[in-house]
């Protein structure tokens, strides 16, 4: 799927809310489809609520990518993964953002907002977004044995 057409579900818990609304600005900037999951408001909530939104969005097919965003993209990384379906990756630089997607397929990118900078989260998320799977036998073999284990 062309990159800008890609619907991408996104939330964050008081811990990156700010970081969140940064992120929502960018995406809407380049042209993308996306949609807001909260908070609204900055208040102190629950991380496995907003990560459970998200993540049972894009489980369910309603939207192609997920990204979450907490203090340190700990709790949300974890909470995302219980989903099945769901590889949620933890990046904190571009190799890794890049990397997540061409080998592990991830499909949330979580972020953590007292970690990294608006502008190299932003690097992180132009990279994820754009980034494709690699069509390489031995990648979709992996990541087919990552799936087998959802919920075991
Ligand atoms: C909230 O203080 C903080 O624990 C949360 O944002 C996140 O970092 C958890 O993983």
């Amino acid at each position: 799927m062309k990159g800008k057409r890609l619907r991408i579900a996104i939330a964050s818990d008081h811990g990156g809310f700010h970081l969140k609304n940064d992120i929502v600005g960018l995406l809407m900037e380049l042209g993308y489809n996306c949609h807001d999951f909260g908070p609204d408001t900055y208040q102190d909530v629950d991380y496995p609520d907003y990560a459970a939104k998200v993540a049972d969005a894009v489980a369910a097919g309603d939207f192609d990518r997920g990204i979450l965003i907490c203090g340190t993209g700990q709790g949300m990384a974890m909470t995302a993964n219980k989903v099945k379906g769901i590889r949620a990756s933890l990046c904190h630089d571009v190799f890794s953002a890049r990397m997540s997607r061409e080998h592990n397929r991830a499909n949330v990118l979580c972020l953590g907002q007292r970690v990294v900078g608006t502008g190299l989260a932003a690097e992180i998320t132009k990279t994820w977004l754009e980034a494709r799977f690699s069509d390489e036998e031995r990648h979709k073999r992996r990541v087919g044995k990552v799936m087998a284990l959802d919920g075991r």
